[in-house]
């Protein structure tokens, strides 16, 4: 039995515990053992089927030599860095779909994942349910990344689908998006575009191994669009999207921005519609390549996070068999990798 914690009880750490629970016989097929629930870190207790596995005191998680996986599904950078950093420093994997602690502090993590010899994951951070990130840095390893752009604000996408499709106001739209679980706590970073910003933040990191700092990026939203701007976009053959793009320059430099576009109905980005997002990287060898799928919501998400805690486990497997240890390896100071 492998047994797992997860830290937080919203939206995706409930879809966390779902899928553990309602995926067992697949989950338990590929680990060859079963995967177990053992603790959940929650503020408040509350009734319900996970009031037995809850706890307030997160040394309970970080002394329990039995949990080899920490989910961290906090959000926010305070108290899930310290959790992520305490749980790393005894020797336990931490998985997460926090794109604002990986944005602002995920190369730091990652070298001291290294250095204790576990992992530090993210899919889920990027794209909900979508596959990107393992995609980006290992499928397409051998490409120099030119360029990275999508629909990365699931929420902000919603809202602008609702306004182009019902003729619906942004309040009642977003007050939709909030209701089916899509939104952040503070919806804020929603429609500033501030959340797709720490996306592509993540995703630049990762194309272009340089640490890209989020309050160096221009982030606009969709605040400041009205239906009007919608309908007369739609006039003219187009739809307006909030894109986050990362670019490699002509001569060398890079930038990264988060703005709303005007995009041409032919173009298949256009028709990414409601929760959906589609990231489009470019590779110098393989041109363009688009994934799509949703990108917000409990069951996506989540399935992104426990697809993460099994790879934690297969690589560490892995990695005993081969006698691998974090000294032999090179390891960077991040320091050194930034800007
Ligand atoms: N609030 C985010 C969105 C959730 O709407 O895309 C997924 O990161």
């Amino acid at each position: 039995m492998i047994q797992i914690a997860i830290l937080g009880l919203g939206t995706v750490g409930t879809g966390v515990a779902r899928v553990v629970a309602e995926n067992a016989r697949q989950i338990e097929r590929k680990l060859g053992e079963p995967l177990q629930v053992k603790s959940i870190l929650v503020r408040h207790f509350k009734d319900g089927p996970y009031r037995q596995l809850m706890t307030d005191d997160f040394r309970r998680i970080e002394e329990d030599e039995s949990i080899r996986v920490v989910v961290e599904t906090i959000g926010g950078v305070d108290a899930a860095y310290e959790y992520t950093r305490r749980a790393l420093e005894a020797g336990k994997h931490v998985v997460t779909a926090n794109k604002q602690l990986v944005a602002e502090r995920g190369f730091e993590l990652l070298a001291l994942a290294k250095k204790k010899n576990v992992s530090y994951l993210f899919e889920a951070s990027v794209g909900g349910g979508i596959p990107i990130l393992h995609p980006l840095t290992q499928c397409m390893a051998a490409n120099r990344i030119d360029e990275v752009y999508g629909i990365l604000n699931g929420t902000s996408n919603y809202i602008l689908t609702r306004m182009v499709r019902t003729g619906a106001f942004f309040t009642d739209a977003l007050r939709e998006a909030q209701a089916k679980g899509y939104a952040e706590a503070d919806p804020t970073a929603d429609v500033e575009g501030v959340d797709a910003g720490r996306k592509i933040c993540i995703l630049a990191d990762l194309a272009f191994g340089h640490q890209v700092e989020p309050e160096r990026v221009p982030m606009e939203g969709i605040r400041k669009l009205s239906l009007r701007d919608v309908r007369i976009a739609q006039r003219a053959g187009y739809r307006i999207k909030l894109l986050g793009r990362a670019v490699r320059l002509p001569g060398g430099g890079r930038t990264a921005y988060v703005a709303p576009h005007l995009i041409s109905e032919e173009n298949p980005v256009a028709s990414v519609e409601d929760v959906f997002n589609a990231v489009v990287v470019r590779g110098n060898a393989t041109g363009e390549v688009m994934f799509y799928g949703r990108g917000a919501g409990e069951l996506p998400t989540a399935s992104a996070c426990v697809a993460d805690v099994m790879e934690c486990l297969q690589s560490s497997a892995r990695r005993e068999e081969i006698g691998w240890s974090s000294e032999t390896d090179g390891f960077e100071d991040p320091a050194e990798l930034k800007t």
